[in-house]
């Protein structure tokens, strides 16, 4: 047996990512996919996730939020073409750094007037893609839509009358996009802009707006591009209210599997672990080989996980390297099987992630390199 597979692993089963991303192919049949893969693939594994989706998705595009991500996947897989985006942290500061950018062939994601300045005025990015993103309410990164005028001018000034790319972010994405005023007026003058541009004579080549909530509600199909990240992972990222708003079934494309290391009865009030939690009841105690230094948070104390279907209680503090889990009395679990944190099924992880309070989008992104990720295809 593969010696990552002996102790807790992340199974990662790249088939479901196909078919959660043939599902919004489906409903988005004329729009380019800019794939968001921040943070090593949402967790799952940056070099993996690129060299399945492009090899069997079709996938071009792929939206990293640092310099450093995307040097590393350029690195790993310099003999794909594909296009790398960085969104968020580009390093424009130290003016050799910007240089990575030609080097790697990489596309920044231009959110400050300081780095358009640097762009725009340096010969040597005068063959740079030129993708602008605007703040059009998400308040965090942004060119100022009041500055829209200054900025087509000084675009015309270096002769530069195509914007490659031009986009902006929804803040509300996982509320309703047609009732939800904060994104109407996003829409609206994401709209505006696009047609401010043109009207001045600059060409648009692309445009994109949606992430997974946008996307999850099939708003933003006017656009040439979406960026999906989240929900090609299989979750969904509306509020636990607007669920029904969501056509999205995705599959959540990852298994959390541990062992059992240790099983045996408890009494109400036993001592349990570090701090000495009393157990809140009777019942048989599983400890699995899981903890914080893994990635499962002391948050997931009170969190509710199964054994074959009998649910169970996390009932002391999480250590760095194991769990305690109390079953009702006499359940079924013993010392060396396997035990799922989650196993696929959404509902499950979608409540995992709220009693744990975290989002989705956190459940794996915290889990540490000490779990490896073993990929699938069933
Ligand atoms: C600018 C931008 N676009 C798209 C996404 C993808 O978002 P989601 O994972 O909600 O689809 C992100 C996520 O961080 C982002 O920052």
């Amino acid at each position: 047996m593969e010696p990552a597979r002996l102790g807790s692993h992340l199974v990662v089963h790249l088939n479901r990512l196909k078919e959660n991303f043939e599902a919004l192919k489906k409903r988005y049949k004329e729009n380019n996919i800019l794939f968001m893969v921040k943070a090593d693939g949402y967790g799952h594994g940056i070099i993996e996730i690129v060299k399945y989706a492009f090899n069997d998705l079709g996938v071009r595009e792929f939206g990293v939020a640092t310099l450093g991500e995307a040097i590393t996947l350029r690195r790993h897989l310099s003999s794909l073409p594909f296009e790398i985006y960085v969104f968020s942290d580009l390093q424009f500061f130290q003016p050799e750094l910007s240089e990575l950018y030609l080097e790697y062939r990489l596309i920044p994601v231009i959110s400050h007037n300081d780095d358009l300045d640097v762009v725009l005025n340096n010969p040597k990015f005068s063959n740079l893609p030129l993708c602008l993103k605007f703040n059009t309410g998400m308040n965090r990164l942004g060119l100022s839509l009041e500055k829209s005028e200054e900025i087509i001018k000084s675009l015309k000034a270096v002769n530069r009358c195509k914007i490659f790319h031009l986009m902006s972010h929804l803040a509300n994405a996982s509320m309703p996009m047609s009732t939800n005023k904060r994104n109407i007026g996003q829409k609206e003058k994401f709209k505006e802009l696009k047609e401010q541009f043109i009207s001045a004579g600059i060409e648009l080549e692309r445009t994109s707006l949606a992430n997974s909530g946008a996307l999850e509600q099939e708003s933003c199909k006017e656009e040439t591009h979406i960026r999906p990240g989240l929900m090609l992972f299989g979750a969904t990222s509306m509020a636990p209210q607007h669920v029904d708003k969501s056509w999205w079934q995705g599959k959540i494309i990852s298994e959390l599997k541990t062992k059992v290391l240790n099983v045996f009865d408890v009494s109400k009030g036993d001592p349990l672990g570090y701090g000495s939690t009393p157990c809140p009841q009777a019942g048989t105690v599983a400890i699995i080989a899981l903890g914080y230094g893994d990635g499962i948070s002391t948050r997931f104390m009170g969190a509710t996980l199964y054994h074959k279907g009998v649910a169970g209680k996390v009932c002391a503090r999480v250590c760095m390297d194991m769990t305690y889990v109390l079953f009702p009395k006499g359940t079924d679990i013993k010392r060396g099987e396997n035990f799922w944190i989650w196993d696929g099924d959404s509902k499950m992880f979608m409540e995992l992630a709220r009693e744990t309070k975290t989002l989705p989008y956190e459940l794996v992104i915290q889990l540490t390199t000490r779990v490896p990720r073993i990929y699938q295809i069933d």
